[in-house]
């Protein structure tokens, strides 16, 4: 079987890599890909924009590529899925409709309460005035969502009305375009952050291993956000029986709920959670594709052939599907970024050392790279994700901070506290 990945960064580096180890997998092609999936025996790049579907469609259906994995939100969102099934292809992902769960945080907010799912108790705006009456009579701290797709820059911690003034004014006035002319305006949650992916096809949903991530630039988790700047899996903030939980009172009602709106979801569904003291599980937010840095842990720890899980999700027959097994270890990710980023960053910068990483055990996956004359080059913020398992998470973080040592280019930063919450863990 021959297979296409739409998306370039270290998710879509780590489906390829990943799909390329199972039996039944001759060849991934990436739309458009990096210098990571360029360079990966067995994958090739095409360069193609991945908002141009009937392009995709003629190239998947001439080279015989009979899964095709969606990785970002923005193709799904556009309904990507949609127009390659109607030429015939087998897609894993939501349709437009199942993903404005992600690309509509209000609609989302809609879908929970229509569920009883937790959450925190939230109000929709389209007007400034309102909104500040809002909250003025909540008070801080209180959080400020665009509503739509900002890539990752959309949501306002305000920890005084002034800031939560300050970020509905802005939103209004065009920070985010379309995506902010709608606000979500919520009760600020304390706890810790974990992030469950669940593979679906509609009718059963089951979560893979429970994964962390550090969004902060700076160590500590102090600074402005990122993408990702490490994460870690199976993290221990989120056993066995919290998992459970999140099944039966989030994924399983979440499922329900996308079905009695008539949506037949398939893909991912992404629970981002909120523990919180007493132990609850709440929903920060939904997104309805695999998450980057979460999916460079998650993968490397999968027993399954990938190809059975996706196939068995677009051909609705999840239910059928062995229990996935996964690896009896801990996986760490330490994200390498230009100099600069989240902020404007240099590019080109030539990347060296990329082989004594991987000789010393790692896995690096390429996030913003391109592979140009024979060299990998750096373009993107987030640069490369390397990630280690280990019979502990300090094992595991060990093996990833010696692999990244080798690596140079230009400005390299990375944090040197990735896993501070549970590197000890299980020593
Ligand atoms: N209700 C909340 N209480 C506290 N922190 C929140 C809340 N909602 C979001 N956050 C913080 O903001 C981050 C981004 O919010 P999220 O809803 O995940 O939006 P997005 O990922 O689309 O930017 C979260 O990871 C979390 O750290
Ligand atoms: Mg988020």
């Amino acid at each position: 079987m021959k297979a296409l990945v739409i998306g370039n960064g270290g998710r879509e580096h780590a489906l390829a890599w990943k799909l390329l180890q199972s039996p039944q997998v001759s060849e991934v092609v990436c739309i458009p890909g990096n210098g990571g999936t360029a360079t990966l025996a067995g994958c090739r790049n095409l360069a193609l924009n991945p908002s141009d579907f009937e392009g995709i469609a003629r190239v998947a259906l001439v080279n015989n590529l009979s899964l095709v994995v969606v990785g970002p939100e923005q193709p799904l969102a556009d309904g990507i899925v949609d127009a390659l099934q109607a030429e015939g292809l087998a897609v894993f992902g939501p349709s437009q409709a199942g993903a404005q769960i992600e690309a509509s945080k209000a609609w989302a907010k809609d879908l929970m309460a229509a569920a009883g799912i937790p959450t925190a108790a939230a109000a929709t705006f389209t007007e400034a005035a309102p909104a500040i009456a809002y909250v003025e009579a909540q008070g801080a701290p209180i959080v400020v969502k665009a509503d739509g797709l900002a890539a990752g820059k959309g949501v306002t911690v305000a920890q005084s009305v002034e800031e939560a003034k300050a970020a509905i004014a802005a939103a209004f006035g065009g920070q985010f375009g379309a995506a902010g002319q709608r606000l979500v305006i919520e009760e600020y949650l304390t706890g810790q952050e974990a992030s469950v992916l669940a593979v679906t096809d509609g009718l059963t949903i089951r979560p893979l291993v429970p994964a962390q991530d550090h969004k902060p630039i700076g160590e500590g988790d102090t600074g402005p956000n990122t993408g990702g700047m490490g994460a870690y899996a199976p993290t221990p903030v989120v056993p066995p029986e919290l998992l459970d939980r999140v099944q039966t009172t989030i994924l399983e009602p979440a499922i329900a709920a996308l079905r009695d709106r008539g949506i037949d979801y398939r893909g991912v569904l992404y629970a981002g959670l909120m523990i919180t003291p007493d132990g609850t599980p709440k929903v920060v937010e939904f997104n309805c594709r695999f998450g980057d840095p979460e999916t460079q842990v998650i993968l490397p720890l999968l027993e399954t052939p990938l190809d059975d899980i996706l196939l068995a999700c677009i051909e609705q027959r999840l239910e059928d599907l062995p229990p996935i097994e996964w690896k009896a270890q801990a996986a760490a990710c330490v994200v390498a970024a230009a100099a600069g980023y989240p902020g404007s960053h240099e590019k080109g910068m030539t990347i060296s050392g990329l082989e004594a990483a991987t000789e010393a055990g790692a896995v690096v996956f390429h996030g913003g790279t391109q592979f140009k004359g024979g060299q990998v080059l750096a373009y993107g913020g987030r640069v490369l994700g390397v990630t280690a398992l280990g019979d502990s998470f300090g094992a595991a973080l060990q093996r990833a901070y010696g692999a990244i040592a080798a690596i140079e280019f230009d400005g390299i930063y990375y944090r040197k506290d990735i896993g501070y919450r549970v590197r000890d863990w299980g020593q």
